[in-house]
């Protein structure tokens, strides 16, 4: 039986508690959160997670438990990958590692020198339908990928305080779809540019963010991709991917709660997508952390390993830059600025 520890009891932590329970030969020992209250207590009760805390290191110190799930918020994921990498934890990190590249890097040297299993959660990476897409663009069906096509619009913006510590859209929200274009193509991404506006909410603006986009990239087997953003899609969560190629093309929609389409008078209705991630997702949440627990048991190497956690923000950074000064970026001047 593999103990495992989860830190951060919040939205996600309490997915992925869900997802680890249902995983053979898996003991959620402890959960940490500093701000743990009776509700989250009465939570954890009724998951059998025995252990409750409001100290990570508790967890960290616990010699049993050889697993920790990082769920907190972003910026404590590299400070506490480090500390869990030094009590030899294998590591489940939600992403984004860190915006900082120079962390990152810290986290990546650390690892070079530990024999520990690291996993960046990624998760549309397990998600059925684009798995299905990934694997018919590999097997060749479409033939030499030309464009890839990403869509990703969440169905309203987040609060206005939580737009000013996000570290920005694209390093926020893009950072999936920038993912999707690698784990899609198979390819690099090696240039950036990035359009981008406030047409959803002026406040997003004044925080120094944007809440629309459109970037466009280049990719290093020749083939082109472009992702739409738009923090507000008034029929649900919007994420679509379409890969078209020399021999044709593949296309995925959205995930709906029924196949049923209703015809009559007034015309013809279907389902709207399903609300937001955590009804997107969940089946995908279950199978990256089974994909990580195996990975653990069976010795192999993790899908979404900390170079997938580096590049997107290498690319959200590309983007960022693009924005700022309305050009197209080289992925390779962001990696020259910090020494990669
Ligand atoms: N992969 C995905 O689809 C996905 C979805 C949502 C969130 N996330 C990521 O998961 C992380 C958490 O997001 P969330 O939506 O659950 O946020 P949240 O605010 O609901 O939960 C974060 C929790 O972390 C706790 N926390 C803060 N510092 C801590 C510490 N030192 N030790 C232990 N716990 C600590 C907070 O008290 C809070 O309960 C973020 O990094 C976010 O980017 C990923």
């Amino acid at each position: 039986m593999i103990k495992i520890g989860i830190i951060g009891a919040g939205r996600i932590g309490k997915v992925h508690a869900k997802s680890a329970a249902g995983v053979k030969g898996v003991e959620i020992k402890a959960i940490a959160d500093p701000f743990m209250n009776a509700e989250t207590e009465a939570w954890a009760k009724e998951q059998d997670i025995p252990n409750v805390y409001t100290d990570y290191h508790e967890i960290l110190n616990d010699k049993e438990i050889e697993v920790v799930l990082i769920c907190s918020s972003t910026d404590t994921h590299s400070k506490i990958s480090l500390e869990a990498i030094e009590a030899g934890k294998h590591i489940f990190c939600e992403k984004p590692i860190d915006h900082d590249v120079n962390k990152i890097k810290e986290v990546m040297e650390a690892l070079k020198k530990s024999n520990v299993k690291y996993q960046v959660g990624f998760n549309r990476r397990f998600d059925h339908n684009f798995m299905a897409a990934r694997e018919a663009v590999k097997q060749g069906k479409i033939g030499e990928l030309n464009v890839l096509k990403v869509c990703s619009r969440d169905p309203g913006a987040p609060p206005v305080s939580y737009i000013k510590v996000s570290g920005g859209i694209f390093l926020d929200m893009t950072i999936h779809d920038f993912d999707m274009v690698r784990f899609m193509s198979g390819a690099e991404v090696t240039e950036v540019y990035a359009m981008g506006g406030v047409l959803v909410d002026p406040a997003i603006g004044e925080a120094g963010d944007i809440d629309t986009a459109v970037i466009s990239m280049r990719l290093d087997n020749g083939a082109l991709a472009v992702i739409d953003n738009c923090r507000r899609a008034t029929y649900g969560y919007d994420q679509r991917v379409e890969a078209f190629g020399s021999l044709g093309q593949v296309a995925i929609g959205n995930d709906t709660d029924s196949l049923a389409v209703i015809s009559n008078a007034d015309g013809v209705t279907a389902e709207k997508p399903k609300l937001f991630f955590l009804e997107r997702y969940m089946e995908a949440y279950t199978r990256e952390v089974a994909s990580f627990i195996d990975a653990v048991i069976n010795d192999k190497p993790t899908e979404v390993n900390v170079e997938d956690g580096l590049k997107p923000v290498l690319i959200g950074l590309a983007a960022k830059l693009s924005l700022a000064e309305n050009r197209p970026v080289k992925i390779a001047e962001i990696e020259a600025k910090f020494g990669l």
